[in-house]
């Protein structure tokens, strides 16, 4: 008989289930980016395996500096992780005492509520408005116990973005000692001027952290790439709980590149918007709704069960999100391809729309 105990926390939690792989398959499932990754990233991760035998540099003091410069802050005011995901984990482990509790939205990025029930916090979800986040909507919702706001805008995976009017009128209202954290993994792709960008506030907020990922717009979500920018005495606090190399020199190296090719970073913008527009008309056509989109992806609503319309498309050579996990069983989350990925997707979509014609 296994005796062994874990936490009580890690008890109520599963084991991440990691997407299918399918060999043949076209891949707009992950929000990745269809273009790949600026082609200075390969020289420069070339560059990188020559020194493997090295232990990276803890502090990734030249991509600090880069990413420092690129949004206008001081060094002291960023940390890197491995992927937004680890900083998301290091915050809870920084912030969260068990039976504490964290705000989020109730159709949002898992990995909020994995952090912290990891830490054995108290999830409470708030409802979105015609499936979009309302900052507004969390204050009432604070009360004494609440340590973490989460709040994903553009939103994974609905796409919506809140703006920076109501965002700005909700820090207003937070109390101090309440965390908020702004997870901004797709903001490069919004296009709305009023649209929110936190990174605005953070002078003026001891208790905001915005994160950014290089696993969208830049491309490089294999080489696991996030950040993370607050105060520095948030971001010092925070360094107290991360492993010295979580950030790899090849990363590190990557992320450098990455930031310099700005040119790929609009390629990449002015190919998602097409695409973007292409599949929104293609949708209306075919009569499946969809929402409102600031992001690298679309949240489409099927006439059937989600996994069952990501089955039917997937057999057809194109894997697409089933929305079932975040609460959406009528939706799939289809990442923008270029358009000879959507030329493959089309007939796909068109053969689903014949097969399961809308109710009414
Ligand atoms: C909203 C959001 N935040 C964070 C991430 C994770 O980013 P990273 O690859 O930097 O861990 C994702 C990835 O899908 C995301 O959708």
């Amino acid at each position: 008989m296994d005796v062994m105990k874990t936490r009580q926390a890690i008890a109520a939690l599963n084991t991440y289930v990691p997407g299918e792989r399918r060999a043949d398959a076209l891949k707009l499932a992950s929000n990745e980016n269809p273009l790949g990754c600026s082609p200075s990233v390969a020289t420069a991760v070339q560059d990188a395996v020559r020194e493997l035998h090295i232990y990276p540099d803890g502090g990734a003091r030249d991509l600090v500096a880069r990413i420092a410069a690129h949004r206008g802050v001081a060094p002291e005011q960023i940390i890197t992780g491995n992927g937004s995901d680890e900083i998301l984990v290091l915050i809870a482990g920084t912030y969260l005492e068990a039976g504490d509790r964290v705000l989020i939205a109730d159709h949002t990025f898992s990995e909020y509520e994995f952090a912290a029930r990891l830490y054995g916090a108290e999830v409470v979800t708030v409802p979105m408005q015609n499936l979009e986040i309302r900052p507004l909507d969390y204050l009432p919702r604070i009360d004494e116990r609440t340590r973490i706001v989460f709040l994903c805008s553009p939103n994974n995976p609905t796409g919506g973005a809140f703006s920076q009017a109501e965002l700005e009128e909700f820090m207003a209202g937070v109390p101090q000692d309440v965390l908020v954290v702004v997870d901004h993994a797709y903001i490069e792709y919004q296009t709305d001027p009023d649209a929110a960008d936190a990174d605005a506030l953070i002078d003026r907020y001891a208790n905001l952290i915005v994160l950014h990922t290089f696993s969208k717009v830049y491309g490089i979500a294999a080489v696991r790439l996030g950040y993370g920018i607050a105060q520095p005495q948030r971001i010092e606090e925070i360094k107290r709980v991360r492993q010295p190399f979580s950030v790899n020199s090849v990363a590190q190296q990557a992320g450098i590149a990455a930031l310099a090719d700005q040119e790929f970073v609009q390629r990449s913008l002015a190919t998602n918007l097409a695409g973007m527009q292409r599949l929104q008309a293609l949708c209306a056509r075919l009569g499946f709704p969809t929402l409102p989109s600031q992001a690298n992806f679309l949240a489409v609503e099927v006439p059937i069960d989600a996994r069952e319309a990501a089955e039917f498309i997937a057999r057809r050579g194109v894997t697409v999100r089933a929305l079932t996990s975040f609460n959406l069983p009528r939706h799939l989350r289809i990442t923008i391809g270029t358009d000879a990925h959507l030329d493959r997707l089309e007939p796909i979509l068109e053969e689903l729309a014949a097969a399961y014609p809308a109710a009414g």
